[in-house]
């Protein structure tokens, strides 16, 4: 088992990480979009409650994610791919990051705002630093969805292009982050001679 990523692969922790956010991505939007439907009732304070605890999860595994991005650099683009491209890539990575991170904390000052409670799994509950204001939490809550909705673009763009990478270019980037994923079918790194 590879723990540290390496020039040619993502490390364990990495994959997990990555595909963990994913599995949260995954319920949160859905639930995200379904609970601001119900009607008002336990069942809609229960569906916020479940949103906002594993969106503070997310929080959690973004700061690990970072950490151990800090300790492991990830492997470098393949060779031969066109500078605008390895560009538009680190650019849609740290607009991700970005994002997630404004979309967690849009929440949090929302639901402050306005003056709901956010209480982790019914284990604790976020003391409220704020001063309630109605007006600013539907404010926050116009900038949740608006981000909601650029995080789904950037998704679609990073998934798309990671496709695109494995059928298209036929290269390891989409393998390399796969926990299953063999080495190297056409490998570019570390470069050869003939890159
Ligand atoms: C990456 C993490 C998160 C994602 C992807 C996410 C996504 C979403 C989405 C898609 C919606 C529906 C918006 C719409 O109606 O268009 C929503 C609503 C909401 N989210 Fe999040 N969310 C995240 C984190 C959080 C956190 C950490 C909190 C609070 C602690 C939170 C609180 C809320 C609340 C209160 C609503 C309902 C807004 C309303 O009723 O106007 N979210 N979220």
């Amino acid at each position: 088992m590879q723990w540290q990523n390496s020039g040619a692969r993502y490390g364990v922790p990495a994959q997990t990480l990555h595909w963990g956010i994913a599995l949260l991505l995954l319920i949160l939007f859905p639930l995200g979009w379904y609970m601001t439907g119900l009607p008002l009732g336990l069942e809609k304070f229960e569906a916020y409650q479940l949103h906002k605890s594993l969106g503070l999860v997310v929080l959690s595994v973004m700061l690990l994610r970072l950490a151990w991005r800090w300790r492991n650099p990830p492997p470098p683009a393949p060779a031969g791919l066109p500078s605008w491209m390895r560009l538009a890539a680190t650019f849609t990575h740290f607009a991700l990051y970005g994002t997630l991170f404004l979309q967690v904390g849009l929440g949090i000052a929302m639901s402050f705002k306005a003056n709901a409670p956010i209480a982790f799994f019914d284990l604790f509950s976020l003391p409220n630093p704020l001063t309630p204001d109605k007006k600013v939490a539907e404010w926050l809550s116009t900038a949740h969805s608006w981000t909601g909705n650029a995080i789904v673009s950037l998704i679609a763009l990073h998934a798309g292009a990671a496709l695109w990478h494995h059928f298209v270019r036929r290269d390891d980037v989409l393998r390399r982050m796969l926990p299953f994923g063999a080495n190297a079918r056409n490998s570019s790194y570390p470069p050869t001679k003939t890159d």
